[in-house]
Protein backbone atom coordinates (compact mmCIF):
# COMPACT_ATOMS: atom_id res chain seq x y z
CA UNK A 1 0.00 0.00 0.00
CA UNK A 2 2.71 2.28 -0.57
CA UNK A 3 3.46 3.77 -4.22
CA UNK A 4 1.16 6.21 -5.72
CA UNK A 5 -1.15 4.30 -8.01
CA UNK A 6 -4.69 2.49 -7.69
CA UNK A 7 -5.59 -0.85 -7.58
CA UNK A 8 -8.40 -0.26 -10.17
CA UNK A 9 -8.69 -1.29 -13.66
CA UNK A 10 -8.61 1.49 -16.36
CA UNK A 11 -12.37 3.46 -17.83
CA UNK A 12 -13.39 1.63 -20.72
CA UNK A 13 -12.93 4.11 -23.00
CA UNK A 14 -8.99 4.08 -22.47
CA UNK A 15 -8.92 0.24 -23.32
CA UNK A 16 -11.07 0.70 -26.34
CA UNK A 17 -8.79 3.70 -27.27
CA UNK A 18 -5.33 1.91 -27.25
CA UNK A 19 -6.63 -1.62 -28.39
CA UNK A 20 -7.25 1.08 -31.87
CA UNK A 21 -4.16 2.34 -31.53
CA UNK A 22 -3.09 -1.13 -31.70
CA UNK A 23 -4.49 -1.64 -35.26
CA UNK A 24 -2.32 0.56 -36.38
CA UNK A 25 1.21 -1.84 -36.35
CA UNK A 26 3.76 1.00 -36.50
CA UNK A 27 5.02 2.51 -32.87
CA UNK A 28 7.69 4.90 -34.00
CA UNK A 29 8.52 8.49 -32.69
CA UNK A 30 5.55 10.26 -32.45
CA UNK A 31 4.75 13.95 -32.12
CA UNK A 32 1.76 14.87 -29.71
CA UNK A 33 -1.10 14.35 -31.49
CA UNK A 34 -3.20 18.48 -32.16
CA UNK A 35 -6.32 16.51 -31.06
CA UNK A 36 -4.51 15.75 -27.74
CA UNK A 37 -3.18 19.18 -27.14
CA UNK A 38 -6.60 20.67 -27.53
CA UNK A 39 -8.25 18.10 -25.23
CA UNK A 40 -5.93 19.50 -22.78
CA UNK A 41 -6.86 23.43 -23.76
CA UNK A 42 -10.19 22.42 -23.40
CA UNK A 43 -9.78 20.60 -20.20
CA UNK A 44 -7.67 23.54 -18.01
CA UNK A 45 -10.28 25.85 -19.75
CA UNK A 46 -13.71 24.08 -18.79
CA UNK A 47 -12.34 22.58 -15.50
CA UNK A 48 -10.49 25.90 -14.36
CA UNK A 49 -11.39 28.81 -16.57
CA UNK A 50 -7.94 28.68 -17.41
CA UNK A 51 -7.05 30.37 -21.16
CA UNK A 52 -3.77 28.80 -22.40
CA UNK A 53 -2.81 27.77 -26.04
CA UNK A 54 -1.30 25.03 -27.31
CA UNK A 55 2.08 26.90 -27.95
CA UNK A 56 2.41 26.80 -24.00
CA UNK A 57 2.15 23.00 -23.72
CA UNK A 58 4.86 20.81 -23.89
CA UNK A 59 4.15 16.84 -23.29
CA UNK A 60 6.86 15.08 -21.32
CA UNK A 61 7.38 11.18 -20.42
CA UNK A 62 6.97 12.02 -16.68
CA UNK A 63 6.89 14.68 -14.03
CA UNK A 64 9.64 14.21 -12.06
CA UNK A 65 11.68 14.11 -15.28
CA UNK A 66 10.76 17.55 -16.09
CA UNK A 67 10.95 18.58 -12.61
CA UNK A 68 14.79 17.92 -12.80
CA UNK A 69 14.72 19.09 -16.42
CA UNK A 70 13.25 22.43 -14.92
CA UNK A 71 15.94 22.64 -12.16
CA UNK A 72 18.23 22.10 -14.84
CA UNK A 73 17.15 24.90 -16.89
CA UNK A 74 15.58 27.57 -14.62
CA UNK A 75 18.24 27.67 -11.93
CA UNK A 76 21.41 29.92 -12.80
CA UNK A 77 25.23 28.47 -11.38
CA UNK A 78 24.87 29.40 -8.07
CA UNK A 79 21.46 28.87 -7.37
CA UNK A 80 19.21 27.54 -5.00
CA UNK A 81 16.05 25.55 -4.62
CA UNK A 82 13.36 25.62 -2.27
CA UNK A 83 10.53 23.64 -0.98
CA UNK A 84 8.17 22.81 2.28
CA UNK A 85 8.38 19.73 3.71
CA UNK A 86 7.27 16.68 4.15
CA UNK A 87 6.82 16.50 0.31
CA UNK A 88 7.28 13.94 -2.12
CA UNK A 89 10.47 12.63 -2.07
CA UNK A 90 12.15 13.64 -5.75
CA UNK A 91 11.36 17.51 -4.65
CA UNK A 92 14.20 16.49 -2.45
CA UNK A 93 16.14 14.42 -4.67
CA UNK A 94 15.88 16.92 -7.81
CA UNK A 95 18.17 19.81 -6.66
CA UNK A 96 20.81 17.46 -5.49
CA UNK A 97 20.54 15.61 -9.10
CA UNK A 98 21.48 19.14 -10.66
CA UNK A 99 23.92 20.14 -8.39
CA UNK A 100 22.39 23.11 -6.61
CA UNK A 101 21.42 23.66 -2.82
CA UNK A 102 17.87 22.50 -1.17
CA UNK A 103 16.07 24.80 1.47
CA UNK A 104 13.85 23.35 3.05
CA UNK A 105 11.35 24.73 4.81
CA UNK A 106 8.98 22.81 7.62
CA UNK A 107 5.95 22.59 8.05
CA UNK A 108 4.27 20.72 10.94
CA UNK A 109 0.94 18.93 11.57
CA UNK A 110 0.31 21.39 15.01
CA UNK A 111 -0.09 24.37 12.18
CA UNK A 112 -2.93 21.82 10.23
CA UNK A 113 -0.25 21.40 7.50
CA UNK A 114 -0.31 24.39 6.11
CA UNK A 115 2.30 26.00 3.78
CA UNK A 116 4.79 28.32 5.75
CA UNK A 117 4.34 31.22 4.22
CA UNK A 118 6.08 33.64 6.88
CA UNK A 119 8.92 31.24 7.07
CA UNK A 120 9.25 31.38 3.17
CA UNK A 121 9.03 35.39 2.81
CA UNK A 122 12.04 35.25 5.59
CA UNK A 123 13.38 32.52 3.90
CA UNK A 124 13.05 34.58 -0.02
CA UNK A 125 14.34 38.07 1.67
CA UNK A 126 17.76 36.49 2.99
CA UNK A 127 18.55 34.31 0.15
CA UNK A 128 18.31 36.24 -3.41
CA UNK A 129 20.08 32.83 -4.70
CA UNK A 130 16.67 31.38 -4.97
CA UNK A 131 15.30 30.66 -8.37
CA UNK A 132 13.03 28.25 -8.05
CA UNK A 133 10.36 26.91 -5.49
CA UNK A 134 9.18 23.46 -5.98
CA UNK A 135 5.48 23.51 -4.77
CA UNK A 136 3.55 20.05 -4.52
CA UNK A 137 -0.36 21.60 -5.30
CA UNK A 138 -1.87 19.97 -3.95
CA UNK A 139 -0.03 18.39 -0.84
CA UNK A 140 1.61 15.14 -1.19
CA UNK A 141 1.68 13.00 1.27
CA UNK A 142 -0.02 15.23 3.75
CA UNK A 143 -3.14 15.33 1.35
CA UNK A 144 -3.72 18.94 2.00
CA UNK A 145 -5.27 21.29 -0.63
CA UNK A 146 -3.76 24.88 -0.90
CA UNK A 147 -6.18 27.70 -0.47
CA UNK A 148 -6.35 30.27 -2.96
CA UNK A 149 -5.30 32.77 -0.40
CA UNK A 150 -2.39 31.13 0.91
CA UNK A 151 -1.38 30.28 -2.90
CA UNK A 152 -1.70 34.37 -3.41
CA UNK A 153 0.80 35.22 -0.78
CA UNK A 154 3.41 32.36 -1.95
CA UNK A 155 3.01 33.51 -5.47
CA UNK A 156 3.22 37.28 -4.31
CA UNK A 157 6.85 36.56 -2.35
CA UNK A 158 7.84 34.87 -5.49
CA UNK A 159 7.23 37.90 -7.97
CA UNK A 160 9.10 40.33 -5.07
CA UNK A 161 11.64 38.10 -4.90
CA UNK A 162 12.10 36.95 -8.69
CA UNK A 163 11.55 33.03 -8.07
CA UNK A 164 9.74 30.85 -10.64
CA UNK A 165 7.25 28.73 -8.93
CA UNK A 166 7.01 25.28 -10.41
CA UNK A 167 3.90 24.19 -9.47
CA UNK A 168 3.43 20.42 -9.48
CA UNK A 169 -0.40 20.06 -9.67
CA UNK A 170 -0.27 16.09 -10.93
CA UNK A 171 -2.79 15.36 -8.20
CA UNK A 172 -5.23 17.99 -8.36
CA UNK A 173 -7.81 15.63 -9.95
CA UNK A 174 -7.96 13.76 -6.98
CA UNK A 175 -9.47 16.67 -4.61
CA UNK A 176 -12.19 15.20 -2.62
CA UNK A 177 -15.62 16.02 -1.55
CA UNK A 178 -16.55 18.73 -4.34
CA UNK A 179 -13.38 20.97 -3.83
CA UNK A 180 -12.53 22.60 -6.73
CA UNK A 181 -8.55 23.13 -7.57
CA UNK A 182 -7.03 26.82 -8.27
CA UNK A 183 -3.95 25.99 -10.69
CA UNK A 184 -1.09 28.74 -9.68
CA UNK A 185 -1.02 30.29 -13.12
CA UNK A 186 -4.68 31.53 -13.18
CA UNK A 187 -4.22 33.60 -9.80
CA UNK A 188 -2.92 36.97 -11.83
CA UNK A 189 -0.94 37.70 -14.80
CA UNK A 190 1.97 37.61 -12.42
CA UNK A 191 1.93 34.14 -11.21
CA UNK A 192 0.79 33.30 -15.23
CA UNK A 193 4.26 34.63 -16.26
CA UNK A 194 5.98 33.36 -13.47
CA UNK A 195 4.92 29.92 -13.00
CA UNK A 196 5.50 26.30 -14.86
CA UNK A 197 2.98 23.66 -14.00
CA UNK A 198 3.20 19.83 -14.27
CA UNK A 199 0.00 18.09 -15.06
CA UNK A 200 -1.12 13.99 -15.92
CA UNK A 201 -3.64 12.22 -16.25
CA UNK A 202 -1.46 9.65 -14.73
CA UNK A 203 -2.56 9.91 -11.00
CA UNK A 204 -6.49 10.17 -11.34
CA UNK A 205 -6.93 7.84 -14.55
CA UNK A 206 -4.36 5.14 -12.85
CA UNK A 207 -2.09 5.34 -16.26
CA UNK A 208 1.29 6.37 -14.54
CA UNK A 209 2.72 3.41 -16.22
CA UNK A 210 2.34 4.83 -19.25
CA UNK A 211 4.60 7.85 -19.30
CA UNK A 212 3.05 10.96 -20.51
CA UNK A 213 2.73 14.59 -19.10
CA UNK A 214 2.29 17.63 -19.50
CA UNK A 215 4.28 20.67 -18.66
CA UNK A 216 2.39 24.33 -19.16
CA UNK A 217 3.96 28.04 -19.33
CA UNK A 218 2.70 30.73 -20.28
CA UNK A 219 5.91 32.57 -20.18
CA UNK A 220 7.84 31.98 -23.65
CA UNK A 221 11.24 32.80 -22.27
CA UNK A 222 10.44 30.25 -19.39
CA UNK A 223 8.90 27.64 -21.86
CA UNK A 224 12.35 28.26 -23.82
CA UNK A 225 13.98 27.66 -20.29
CA UNK A 226 12.79 24.59 -19.50
CA UNK A 227 13.04 22.94 -22.60
CA UNK A 228 16.75 23.68 -22.85
CA UNK A 229 17.30 21.95 -20.02
CA UNK A 230 16.20 18.82 -21.12
CA UNK A 231 18.24 18.74 -24.19
CA UNK A 232 20.17 15.60 -24.47
CA UNK A 233 18.66 13.89 -21.45
CA UNK A 234 15.21 14.06 -22.21
CA UNK A 235 12.92 10.36 -23.70
CA UNK A 236 10.55 10.96 -25.81
CA UNK A 237 6.74 10.61 -24.90
CA UNK A 238 5.22 6.75 -24.83
CA UNK A 239 2.79 6.84 -28.03
CA UNK A 240 0.26 5.08 -26.12
CA UNK A 241 0.39 7.11 -23.48
CA UNK A 242 -0.72 9.91 -25.64
CA UNK A 243 -3.63 8.05 -26.69
CA UNK A 244 -4.67 7.05 -22.84
CA UNK A 245 -4.10 10.79 -22.08
CA UNK A 246 -6.46 11.77 -24.87
CA UNK A 247 -9.28 9.45 -23.81
CA UNK A 248 -8.89 9.94 -19.68
CA UNK A 249 -9.51 13.39 -20.45
CA UNK A 250 -12.12 13.64 -22.98
CA UNK A 251 -14.33 10.13 -22.44
CA UNK A 252 -14.06 9.65 -18.53
CA UNK A 253 -15.60 12.26 -16.79
CA UNK A 254 -18.14 9.61 -15.63
CA UNK A 255 -15.25 6.73 -14.26
CA UNK A 256 -13.88 9.88 -12.57
CA UNK A 257 -16.91 11.36 -10.52
CA UNK A 258 -17.38 7.63 -9.80
CA UNK A 259 -13.88 7.30 -8.65
CA UNK A 260 -13.63 9.79 -6.12
CA UNK A 261 -17.15 9.17 -4.71
CA UNK A 262 -15.07 5.55 -3.71
CA UNK A 263 -11.78 7.27 -2.43
CA UNK A 264 -13.90 9.44 -0.16
CA UNK A 265 -15.59 6.54 1.00
CA UNK A 266 -12.42 4.87 1.63
CA UNK A 267 -10.54 8.18 3.33
CA UNK A 268 -13.58 8.12 5.75
CA UNK A 269 -13.10 4.34 6.43
CA UNK A 270 -9.25 4.86 6.91
CA UNK A 271 -9.53 7.43 9.07
CA UNK A 272 -12.24 6.33 11.53
CA UNK A 273 -10.19 3.08 12.05
CA UNK A 274 -6.76 4.96 12.35
CA UNK A 275 -8.27 7.09 14.59
CA UNK A 276 -9.39 4.05 16.95
CA UNK A 277 -6.45 2.63 17.28
CA UNK A 278 -4.35 3.69 20.00
CA UNK A 279 -0.80 5.24 19.12
CA UNK A 280 -1.94 6.50 15.85
CA UNK A 281 -3.87 9.16 14.12
CA UNK A 282 -4.18 10.89 10.97
CA UNK A 283 -5.85 14.18 10.02
CA UNK A 284 -8.15 15.62 7.50
CA UNK A 285 -7.30 14.14 3.82
CA UNK A 286 -8.61 16.72 1.45
CA UNK A 287 -6.87 15.23 -1.91
CA UNK A 288 -5.16 12.67 -3.17
CA UNK A 289 -5.02 8.53 -2.01
CA UNK A 290 -2.61 8.60 0.31
CA UNK A 291 -3.48 8.52 4.06
CA UNK A 292 -0.42 10.58 6.51
CA UNK A 293 -0.56 8.50 9.25
CA UNK A 294 1.17 9.87 12.81
CA UNK A 295 2.21 6.63 14.31
CA UNK A 296 4.89 8.31 17.05
CA UNK A 297 2.58 7.20 19.96
CA UNK A 298 3.73 3.82 18.97
CA UNK A 299 7.06 4.49 19.92
CA UNK A 300 8.40 1.96 17.47
CA UNK A 301 11.88 2.25 16.17
CA UNK A 302 11.64 1.67 11.75
CA UNK A 303 7.16 1.60 11.77
CA UNK A 304 7.99 1.09 8.06
CA UNK A 305 9.44 -2.38 9.14
CA UNK A 306 7.19 -2.74 11.97
CA UNK A 307 4.07 -2.52 9.45
CA UNK A 308 5.70 -4.87 7.02
CA UNK A 309 6.22 -7.13 9.53
CA UNK A 310 2.46 -7.33 10.43
CA UNK A 311 1.85 -7.94 6.24
CA UNK A 312 1.91 -4.31 5.15
CA UNK A 313 3.73 -2.80 3.10
CA UNK A 314 3.76 1.14 3.74
CA UNK A 315 6.00 4.23 2.74
CA UNK A 316 8.04 4.99 5.51
CA UNK A 317 7.62 8.79 6.37
CA UNK A 318 11.13 9.55 6.66
CA UNK A 319 11.55 9.34 2.63
CA UNK A 320 9.42 12.48 3.06
CA UNK A 321 11.18 13.75 5.75
CA UNK A 322 8.13 13.18 8.13
CA UNK A 323 9.89 11.28 10.56
CA UNK A 324 6.61 9.96 12.91
CA UNK A 325 4.90 9.19 9.89
CA UNK A 326 4.41 6.40 7.29
CA UNK A 327 2.10 6.91 4.18
CA UNK A 328 -0.36 4.34 3.23
CA UNK A 329 -1.94 4.43 -0.07
CA UNK A 330 -6.11 3.75 -0.49
CA UNK A 331 -6.27 3.53 -3.53
CA UNK A 332 -7.48 0.20 -3.83
CA UNK A 333 -10.74 -2.48 -3.35
CA UNK A 334 -12.78 -1.28 0.38
CA UNK A 335 -11.90 -5.40 0.99
CA UNK A 336 -7.68 -4.77 1.24
CA UNK A 337 -8.28 -1.63 2.71
CA UNK A 338 -9.89 -3.34 5.48
CA UNK A 339 -7.31 -6.34 5.51
CA UNK A 340 -4.85 -3.93 5.94
CA UNK A 341 -6.64 -2.22 8.97
CA UNK A 342 -7.23 -4.87 10.54
CA UNK A 343 -3.26 -6.43 10.07
CA UNK A 344 -2.63 -2.49 11.51
CA UNK A 345 -4.75 -2.72 14.59
CA UNK A 346 -3.57 -6.30 15.43
CA UNK A 347 -0.16 -5.69 15.47
CA UNK A 348 -0.55 -2.04 17.13
CA UNK A 349 -2.73 -3.88 19.74
CA UNK A 350 -0.19 -6.31 20.54
CA UNK A 351 2.74 -4.12 21.17
C1 LIG B 1 3.58 15.07 -6.40
C2 LIG B 1 3.98 14.04 -7.41
N1 LIG B 1 4.61 14.42 -8.53
C3 LIG B 1 4.99 13.52 -9.47
C4 LIG B 1 4.74 12.17 -9.30
C5 LIG B 1 5.20 11.18 -10.33
O1 LIG B 1 5.06 11.68 -11.59
P1 LIG B 1 5.60 10.87 -12.86
O2 LIG B 1 5.24 9.43 -12.66
O3 LIG B 1 4.85 11.51 -13.99
O4 LIG B 1 7.05 11.11 -12.94
C6 LIG B 1 4.09 11.73 -8.14
C7 LIG B 1 3.86 10.30 -7.93
O5 LIG B 1 3.57 9.85 -6.85
C8 LIG B 1 3.69 12.69 -7.18
O6 LIG B 1 3.06 12.33 -6.07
Amino acid sequence: MWVADMDFSVAEPILGALKDRLQHPIFGYTLPPDSLLDVIVERFRSRYAWQITTENLELVPGVVPALNQAIRGLVRPGGGVVTAVPVYHPFLEAPENMGCTLHRLTMTEADGWQFPVEAFGALASTNPEIDVLLLCHPMNPVGKVIAPDVLAEIVEICVQHEIIICSDEIHCELLLDGRHHTPTATLSAAAASQTLTFQAASKSFNLAGLGCAVVVAENPEILAQFKAGGEGIMANVNTLGYVATEAAWSLCDEWHGELLDYLAGNRDFLLERINGIEGLSAGPIEATYLGWINVEGLDVEDPQQFFEDAGVGLSPGVQFEGAGYVRLNFGCPRSVLALALDRIERACKAR
